[in-house]
């Protein structure tokens, strides 16, 4: 069993098959998806998936380049959304300085939201980080008793112990399978197995070979395979620890 651990069933580009892309994703022994919100309107629709269907949970969050236009009747709108079961985590949020250069401050001051919301809700963080892997761990390191995600973690090899010392998992998505995904690679093969997660962070980010199509979370299972093969162990450990970090991490009873 699989647990694709980010996964957006909740944006449009699922609008008319999710029923079906998630009928794959089950045939593919990904039995448990967890629905990652970034605004309002996935936020909600992630809750409404995780209504629905047993095995979805929902997170709840603002995404970094939309950190300009969040005020504070758009965070208040937020906690009611935490009070519901299958609210399971807080994002995804973060930092996202390849798309956005031009707001850093507030940026900034919504990721140390979301994280001390994280602190006092005891939920995971789901943690964007794109072109800002210094700033993201300046801010994270001045926090004490973390637990969360490097969501399709795009740092360095040398940067991915830190993230882990802090008390956050790893999670690998469709970039590990790509040939010329060298720095992935390296971190497969040196988190240690009890803090790596996978996801597709469908619809984007598809792996080989199907890089540049619309993802799914059926094709998880191509992200734990490149992972056992990389490290050179059994696809069933990867899929069977991973399952249980992702268990642990988020409270979910099997
Ligand atoms: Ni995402």
């Amino acid at each position: 069993m699989l647990i694709d651990t980010h996964v957006h069933l909740n944006s449009h580009q699922f609008e008319e098959n999710v029923d079906e892309v998630i009928k794959r994703a089950l045939e593919n022994d990904v039995k448990i998806m967890i629905v990652v919100g970034f605004d309002h309107k996935t936020n909600k629709r992630a809750i409404e998936l995780a209504d629905e269907y047993e095995f979805i949970y929902a997170t709840v969050g603002f995404h970094p380049t939309d950190a300009s236009k969040i005020e504070e009747s758009d965070k208040e709108a937020l906690f009611p959304l935490l009070k519901h079961p299958k609210v399971v985590g807080i994002g995804e949020c973060g930092l996202d300085f390849y798309w956005d250069k031009e707001h850093i401050d507030k940026q900034i001051d919504l990721f140390k939201w979301h994280i001390e919301l994280s602190l006092k809700q005891d939920l995971p963080l789901i943690i964007h980080m794109r072109d800002a892997s210094e700033a993201t761990y300046n801010v994270l390191k001045e926090y004490q008793g973390l637990k969360g995600i490097m969501h399709c973690y795009s740092g360095s090899a040398e940067m991915a112990p830190l993230f882990i010392d802090l008390g956050l998992h790893i999670s690998l998505g469709g970039p590990v399978t790509f040939k010329n995904g060298r720095v992935p690679k390296e971190v497969a093969k040196i988190v240690p197995i009890n803090r790596l997660l996978v996801e597709t962070d469908a619809p984007y980010l598809s792996p080989h070979p199907f890089r540049g199509k619309q993802n799914e979370p059926a094709r998880v299972k191509l992200v734990a395979e490149e992972i056992a093969r990389i490290r050179e162990i059994p696809y069933i450990e990867i899929a069977n620890q991973t399952t249980k970090n992702a268990l642990q991490l988020f409270g979910i009873k099997e």
